[in-house]
């Protein structure tokens, strides 16, 4: 007996596995795409390196010299990422980050060395945040009552977001997590004859166990928590209001960190705001990864690459990646 409209007894109506059958149909029926174009990659780069250090919680991963960090630029841009995001690791620190503004401070340097050699082919990024210049390794300058002082260091943002828009950064990536840091930015620039250098909003930032190779990454020397700047990971509202924030401030692009344990976030995020998105897979999540891969837990590239679609398909334009440029070169090869 067969039913209405082509229907069998017994036998399903609808098969969504039609769309699965093939490589071909697959491929008609994807919805979400990861391309080279879609990463960006993060970079370490350290004072007085002749050669670079491995990470031992980030496998893989370097603080490099001026030479080494030239050529991963190169590279990378070979490898079709788009932009690379450098943080400086310097040999002194002290209380205010004073190696943050300085034109010969680690992190200008370096910007200005990329921005000669492969500013055309790459968007040259820089960190914008204090914790990797204080000697208490906090994001901000320290009141007398030992708290992260807001507008105090706004002030110190904005000397930093000059020094490395002079060294030319293309895009300045305020992480620091501290009210009104975008509007102040973007203020101190404009005035300055900066209109073009764009700005990431690290909205939704949260205080993330997430980052613990990060610190190792940057010699940190922070002693307690961001919990005062950086978001409670329990809240989702809050970091859509941050976003809002960001982009009425004139931010050009706004962040959701990190990235796999907060898709929620980002979607959320993407469907809030009218600017790019870009997601943060960090620190901790590489190394994840990285150490399952290691033990045979896990196929390896197979695992970065459902990662990156994952983060993707949750909204992000773009992700920042210590994978970048090697999952570039997966993508390009197909
Ligand atoms: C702060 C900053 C951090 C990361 C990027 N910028 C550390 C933190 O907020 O504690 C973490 C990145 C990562 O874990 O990969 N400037």
């Amino acid at each position: 007996m067969t039913g209405g409209l082509g229907a069998s007894a017994g036998f399903p109506d609808i098969r969504p596995r039609r769309v699965r059958q093939s490589v071909a149909v697959r491929s008609l029926a994807r919805e979400t795409d990861l391309l080279p174009r879609h990463l960006v990659l993060p970079a370490f780069v350290r004072e007085g390196l002749t050669d670079p250090v491995p990470i031992g919680s980030m496998p893989g991963v370097v603080q490099h010299s001026l030479d080494s960090l030239r050529r991963a630029a190169v590279e990378a841009a070979e490898a079709g990422v788009t932009g690379i995001m450098l943080f400086g690791v310097p040999a002194v620190h002290d209380a205010v980050g004073s190696g943050a503004d300085d034109p010969d401070g680690i992190l200008n340097v370096a910007t200005a060395a990329l921005a000669a050699e492969v500013g055309d082919a790459l968007v040259v990024q820089t960190d914008l945040c204090l914790d990797e210049f204080t000697d208490h390794g906090h994001c901000g300058v320290l009141a007398a009552d030992g708290s992260v002082d807001n507008d105090a260091t706004l002030e110190r943002y904005v000397a930093m977001a000059l020094a490395q828009a002079r060294a030319g950064s293309q895009l300045l990536g305020l992480s620091g997590m501290m009210d009104g840091q975008v509007a102040a930015v973007r203020h101190a620039l404009d005035a300055e004859g900066f209109q073009g250098v764009l700005l990431l909003g690290y909205a939704a930032k949260y205080a993330s166990a997430f980052y613990g190779p990060f610190r190792e990454a940057v010699d940190s020397q922070l002693q307690g928590d961001r919990r005062t700047y950086q978001l409670d990971p329990g809240n989702r509202r809050e970091g859509v209001r941050e976003a809002l924030l960001d982009e009425a401030e004139g931010a050009d692009v706004v962040m959701v960190k990190p990235a796999m344990a907060f898709l929620d976030v980002m979607r959320e995020v993407r469907d809030a705001v009218r600017v790019p998105v870009w997601a943060y897979q960090v620190s901790g999540e590489y190394a994840m990864i990285e150490a399952a891969a290691q033990n045979g837990w896990l196929d390896r590239e197979r695992t970065i690459l459902e990662s990156l679609l994952s983060i993707r398909r949750a909204g992000a334009d773009t992700v920042l990646t210590y994978w970048a440029t090697e999952a570039a070169r997966w993508l390009a090869r197909g």
